[in-house]
């Protein structure tokens, strides 16, 4: 019942607000064809993290967890001139529809998608002096999410935006027994970024197509 009204309302913002993109329907079509799970940001998510990228005027984004690329577009479309977004993708077969839906989208230039477990590819980025970054979005296993936001925080430059999804995960956020290791890395994320004083940061809890949940916005200090 509140399910149904969450998704109503998020098709009402997006018919108004979320422009038709030929290239991201074009991406969820080929990513639902292909049986890639149905995990990717909602429309007005989508809007969101490219609303939040132009904000701070983003040049160098990375992002963990590609899928088939649906937030990756919403973010590439958020770019500079001259601008450039890494994503990383732990699975060949999802990255293989991501990198189609990067090219229907005519961002292939601008986007350099890798393959493989995050943690493996960031020393890369590192050797290579890919960084420091204006905009990170975390969004791959959940379970490393407090070190993805680590990382991220190294590897930051001052005023950019670290924003980790799924933080909320049906409420269970706030439960101090639950067993399940995403909502424990989640709990930690949080402890983590309490402690930490080289970011201002907030978590706002979400309702739409995608159920309850959430996410944590970490500005770092300029
Ligand atoms: N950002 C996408 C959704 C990502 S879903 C969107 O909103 O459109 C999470 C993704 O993280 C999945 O594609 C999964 O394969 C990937 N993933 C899981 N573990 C990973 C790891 N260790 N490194 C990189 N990607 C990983
Ligand atoms: C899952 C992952 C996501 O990034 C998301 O937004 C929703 C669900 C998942 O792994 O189930
Ligand atoms: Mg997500």
């Amino acid at each position: 019942m509140m399910q149904e009204r969450w998704s109503a309302v998020d098709e009402y913002v997006a018919g108004l607000l979320v422009p038709h993109d030929l290239a991201l329907e074009a991406a969820q079509s080929a990513s639902d064809a292909a049986g890639l799970p149905a995990i990717q940001v909602s429309p007005p998510q989508g809007k969101l993290l490219n609303l939040l990228a132009r904000s701070i005027g983003a040049k160098t984004l990375l992002e963990f967890g590609t899928l088939g690329a649906y937030s990756t577009i919403w973010l590439g479309r958020a770019l500079l001139e001259g601008g450039r977004l890494v994503t990383l993708e732990a699975d060949p077969g999802y990255a293989k529809v991501a990198r189609e839906n990067i090219a229907r989208a005519g961002l292939e230039d601008v986007v350099d998608l890798r393959v493989g477990a995050a943690l493996d590819l960031l020393p890369d980025l590192h050797v290579e002096g890919i960084g420091p970054f204006d905009f990170i979005f975390i969004d791959a296993d959940k379970e490393n999410s407090p070190a993805y936001f680590s990382w991220a925080l190294e590897r930051s430059r001052p005023g950019g935006l670290i924003v980790a999804d799924n933080v909320v995960r049906d409420g269970t956020l706030a439960d101090p027994e639950s067993e399940d290791p995403k909502v424990q890395a989640q709990r930690r994320l949080h402890e983590m970024i309490s402690a930490e004083d080289r970011v201002n940061a907030t978590t706002i809890q979400t309702v739409g197509a995608k159920g309850y949940d959430g996410f944590t916005i970490a500005l770092v200090d300029g």
